[in-house]
C-alpha cells in the first residue's frame, strides 16, 4: 500500500513539472536530468502491479489487426481503471481516446496517462502511396512531409503513437509485407526511415500535432524464408549487421521513440526473446532510451516456436530479453508479478522497462495534459483537408516510375480523339488506398478513369471497359484485413467488349496488377504473375491494338516479362492513395515528367527471388561461355528492371566523373563529381546515384552498394556538376572485428541513373 505522503509528493511534482512544460521535457533535453527525475519520481510511487500494468497493452477493438484474444471487455475495463494497463492500440477518434484516457485518469491511483497507438502507415485518412511506392520517389523531403501530414491527421483524432515506419529491408517479392517498407537496400531504407521518423515526430514531441514513431520489426522479418510471412529467418551475424540493422540504427540515432520486435526467429531465437538484439545491441551498444513493444501476440507465440513451454516461461524470456511492452499476449499481466516474486525476473529489469515507457509519455507531454490530442475542433477541421489532398497528389505523381516508353508513346496528348480505359483496376476506387489504410475510406480514391476524364479535352472520346475482375466476389470490405481473397480464374465474359473498345480507340490505357489486400500482412504469394485472367485480357487487347500503355498497380514487384517484351509503354503506379487517378493522369498527359526510380528489383520470374542488386559475387561469378558458373539455365541472373531504374520523358547523360583524390587515409575523405546533362526535349528531375564496391574485405562485400543519391531538377539542355563526399561513413562496414570500420584497400565507384551505372572510377584507402 502506498503511503499518503508519497501521493502528495507525486501531485506536487506533477504540478511543479507541469509549470515548466515544454522547455524541460523537450526531446532535445541535453542533460536529460530533469525528465529523468520526473520518471524516477513516478516510478518510486508504483507498486509491482502498477509497474507491470505499464508494460501491458490492450487492443481497443475498433480495429482488429491480429488474431483476437478472447479477453472480455469487462476484464479490460477493470484493469484500465485500476492502473493495470499502460497503453492501448486501435482506439480511434477523439471521443473514444478521451473515454479510454478518462477511465485511467479518473479511476486509477497514480493517473498515469495511456499512450495510444495505431498503424498509421501511409496516411491516416488522407492516404499516400503505400510505403514501397512512396520510396520510389527517392524524395526524402516529401516523405518526411507525408509522415508529418499523417501524424497531424492521426493526432487530430486522438492518436499519439504510430506503429511506423517499417524498416525491414526485403529482397523477396513473394513477401506480402514488402509493400510496407522501402525495398531492398539498407542505405536507401535508412535515409527514408529517418525522414519518416522525423516526419512523424517533428522536432518536438510535446506539440499536439506530432506523434511517437515506432521502428519495426526488430529484426530480420523481411528475410522470411521463401517469402512466406512469419517464416523462419536464417542469417549470419555479418548479414544481420550489414544488411538488416542499418535502418534501425539510423532510426535509433534519429531519436525514434519506440521499437517493435518481430514475429520471426533468427537462427533459432525468436526476436521477441532475443536478448542480444534488444538489450545488447539496441539498448546498450546504441544507447537507445525508448521502449520496445512486442508485435501482436509475439510473446505468446514463442510457445508455438518451441522456445517457451507455456505463457509464464514466455513472459520470463521476453521480459529478460528486453521486450518492454506486451501487445495482446496477456502474458505480462498474467505472470510478471509472480516471476519477479520468484526471482526469475529481476525487479531492476522491470524498473528499466517502466522507466522507458514513462519517459516516452513524458516526452509526449502526456503527463502535462493527457487529453492534449483530444480536440474535437481539430478532428473536424484538420483531417482530409483540401491541402492534404493536394499534397497527396504531389507525392503520388512523384512515386510513379516509367519502366518502358518505346517511340515516346507517352506523354499522351490531352486532345487525343479517343482513348480506351480498360482493366479491372481502371475504375477501382478502392485498391489504390492499399492495405494498412488506417481510416482511409472504402472507395475513396480517385480512380484512373476519373483522373483521365478530369484531364482530357471535352472532345476526347473516353471508352471504359473492365474486361475481367481480379476477385470472384465483391471486394471484402470493413474487416477485410483478415479475410482470404478468391481470385477469378474462370470468368472471361467481359473480354470481348474490352477488345471491341480497344479496336475503336487511338490508344489503350490498361490498368492491371493487384487489388489492395494482395499485399500486406499475411499476403505472401508464390505466384507474382498477373493473377486471374489479366494476362489473357492483356494479350487479347494487344492483338487488336498495339498502342497499349500499361498502368500497373501493385504493392510488390510483379513478373511482367511478357508485357516488357511486347507492350510499348509501362507505368509503375503502385497503390498510390487518395489521389491515385489524378496523379497518374498528371504523368500520362505530361503535366508531370516522371522521376521515380525502383527501390526494389523486378525479376524476370519468381524463381529468381530473392533478387537484389547488392549481391555477393560468389566464387564463380556469371560467365556466359561456361556452365559451371553461378547462373540459371533458363533465365538471366539480372533483373528485368533493376534497382534504381526509372525513365523520364527526357534523357540524362553522365560524363566527366572526377575523383578529387585517388588515395585517402582510413579517416580521410575525398569528393567525386560528375557532369549530368538533360539532353532531351523537356525539363525533368533525375535521381543521381552513387555506388561503391570494396574489392577485398575481411568479409566478402557486395558487388555494388548504394552510398549516396541526390534528386535534382534540370531544365532542358541544362548541365550541372553534381558532387558527393566520400568519407569513412561511406566506406565502413561491420567487419570481422565485429565493429563498423573502414578497411584499407581498393574501391570502385560508379555514378549514374540506376544500379547498372557504368561510369566508373577507382581509389585506394591506405592505413
Ligand atoms: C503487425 C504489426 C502491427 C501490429 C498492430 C501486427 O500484426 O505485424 O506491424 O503494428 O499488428 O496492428
Amino acid at each position: 500500500m502506498i503511503k499518503m505522503h508519497k501521493i502528495f509528493i507525486l501531485f506536487i511534482s506533477i504540478i511543479l513539472f507541469s509549470n515548466c512544460k515544454t522547455r524541460e521535457i523537450s526531446i532535445v533535453d541535453t542533460n536529460g536530468n530533469t525528465m529523468e527525475q520526473k520518471v524516477d519520481s513516478v516510478l518510486a510511487l508504483m507498486t509491482l502491479y502498477e509497474k507491470v500494468g505499464q508494460m501491458n497493452q490492450y487492443n481497443g477493438s475498433w480495429d482488429v489487426t491480429g488474431p483476437a484474444s478472447g479477453k472480455s471487455d469487462k476484464d479490460k475495463l477493470e484493469r484500465l481503471k485500476n492502473g493495470g494497463v499502460g497503453s492501448m492500440l486501435n482506439v480511434l477518434s477523439v471521443k473514444a481516446t478521451r473515454e479510454a484516457q478518462k477511465l485511467v485518469m479518473e479511476n486509477s491511483r497514480l493517473k498515469i496517462p495511456l499512450i495510444i497507438g495505431y498503424d498509421v502507415i501511409h496516411g491516416y485518412k488522407t492516404i499516400f502511396p503505400v510505403p514501397l511506392g512512396e520510396s520510389a520517389s527517392w524524395d526524402l523531403d516529401i516523405m518526411q512531409k507525408s509522415a508529418a501530414v499523417a501524424a497531424s491527421e492521426a493526432s487530430a483524432a486522438g492518436i499519439n503513437w504510430t506503429f511506423a515506419p517499417m524498416l525491414d529491408v526485403s529482397r523477396d517479392a513473394r513477401w506480402g509485407r514488402i509493400m510496407e517498407g522501402s525495398g531492398e537496400d539498407p542505405y536507401l531504407a535508412s535515409q527514408i526511415g529517418v525522414a519518416r521518423v522525423k516526419g512523424f515526430q517533428g522536432d518536438d514531441l510535446t506539440k499536439n500535432n506530432t506523434i511517437a514513431a515506432c521502428a519495426k520489426h526488430f529484426a530480420g522479418y523481411g528475410f522470411a524464408e521463401a517469402g512466406r510471412d512469419y517464416n523462419t529467418v536464417n542469417i549470419g551475424e555479418y548479414e544481420l549487421h550489414n544488411a538488416i540493422l542499418p535502418p534501425f540504427k539510423a532510426a535509433a540515432e534519429a531519436g525514434v521513440a519506440t521499437f517493435m520486435n518481430s514475429f520471426n526467429e533468427i537462427d533459432g531465437i525468436p526476436a521477441t526473446g532475443h536478448r542480444e538484439l534488444q538489450r545488447t545491441i539496441l539498448k546498450d551498444n546504441w544507447s537507445w532510451d525508448g521502449f520496445i513493444v512486442s508485435d501482436w501476440g509475439s510473446v505468446g507465440e514463442m510457445i508455438a516456436h518451441g522456445y517457451a513451454k507455456d505463457m509464464k516461461q514466455a513472459s520470463e524470456i521476453a521480459a529478460n530479453a528486453g521486450s518492454d511492452m506486451d501487445m495482446e499476449s496477456y502474458a505480462y499481466e498474467g505472470y510478471l508479478e509472480e516471476l519477479v516474486n520468484e526471482g526469475k525476473v529481476d525487479i531492476a529489469l522491470i524498473d528499466d522497462s517502466v522507466k522507458r515507457i514513462l519517459r516516452i509519455k513524458f516526452r509526449l507531454g502526456l503527463f502535462d495534459d493527457p487529453y492534449k490530442y483530444c480536440n474535437e475542433e481539430r478532428e473536424k477541421t484538420e483531417i482530409y483537408t483540401q491541402e492534404n489532398q493536394d499534397f497527396a497528389r504531389e507525392v503520388a505523381k512523384k512515386s510513379i516510375v516509367l519502366l518502358k516508353n518505346d517511340n515516346h508513346i507517352l506523354p499522351l496528348n490531352k486532345s487525343i480523339k479517343s482513348i480506351a480505359i480498360i482493366g479491372p483496376l481502371a475504375d477501382d476506387k478502392d485498391s489504390p488506398i492499399g492495405n494498412w489504410r488506417a481510416k482511409g475510406e472504402t472507395n475513396s480514391a480517385i480512380s484512373l478513369l476519373e483522373g483521365i476524364k478530369n484531364a482530357v479535352s471535352p472532345n476526347t472520346k473516353v471508352i471504359y471497359e473492365k474486361g475481367v475482375s481480379i476477385l470472384t466476389e465483391e471486394y471484402p470490405r470493413g474487416r477485410g484485413f483478415l479475410m482470404p481473397l478468391n481470385f477469378n480464374t474462370t470468368d472471361v465474359s467481359g473480354i470481348p467488349a474490352a477488345v471491341k473498345a480497344a479496336k475503336n480507340a487511338e490508344i489503350v490505357v490498361l490498368a492491371i496488377g493487384e487489388v489492395a489486400l494482395q499485399t500486406g500482412e499475411g499476403r505472401s504469394q508464390t505466384n507474382i504473375k498477373l493473377v486471374g485472367k489479366q494476362q489473357e485480357l492483356l494479350e487479347a487487347i494487344y492483338k487488336v491494338n498495339k498502342n497499349v500503355v500499361i498502368v500497373l498497380m501493385n504493392g510488390r514487384p510483379l513478373d511482367i516479362s511478357w508485357a516488357a517484351d511486347n507492350v510499348p509503354s509501362i507505368l509503375e503506379c503502385w497503390l498510390l492513395g487518395s489521389q491515385s487517378g489524378n496523379a497518374i493522369a498528371d504523368v500520362l498527359f505530361g503535366d508531370y515528367n516522371p522521376s521515380g526510380k525502383l527501390p526494389v528489383s523486378f525479376p524476370h520470374n519468381v524463381g529468381q527471388e530473392p533478387l537484389y542488386y547488392n549481391k555477393k559475387n560468389t566464387g564463380r561469378p556469371y560467365n556466359e561461355t561456361h556452365v559451371t558458373f553461378s547462373a540459371y539455365r533458363d533465365a538471366p541472373n539480372t533483373a528485368l528492371y533493376p534497382f534504381g531504374f526509372g525513365l523520364s520523358y527526357t534523357n540524362f547523360t553522365y560524363s566527366n566523373l572526377k575523383l578529387n583524390k585517388k588515395e585517402i587515409t582510413l579517416d580521410g575523405k575525398t569528393t567525386v563529381s560528375v557532369e549530368v546533362t538533360n539532353t532531351g526535349g523537356v525539363d525533368g528531375e533525375e535521381v543521381i546515384q552513387l555506388y561503391i564496391r570494396d574489392l577485398v574485405g575481411s568479409i566478402t562485400r557486395p558487388i555494388k552498394e548504394l552510398k549516396g543519391f541526390q534528386k535534382i531538377y534540370f531544365k532542358k539542355g541544362e548541365t550541372k556538376t553534381v558532387t558527393f563526399e566520400i568519407n569513412s561513413k561511406t566506406l565502413e562496414f561491420y567487419t570481422v572485428n565485429k565493429k563498423w570500420e573502414v578497411e584499407p584497400g581498393d574501391f570502385n565507384i560508379w555514378i549514374g541513373g540506376s544500379s547498372t551505372a557504368e561510369l566508373k572510377a577507382s581509389f585506394t584507402v591506405v592505413k
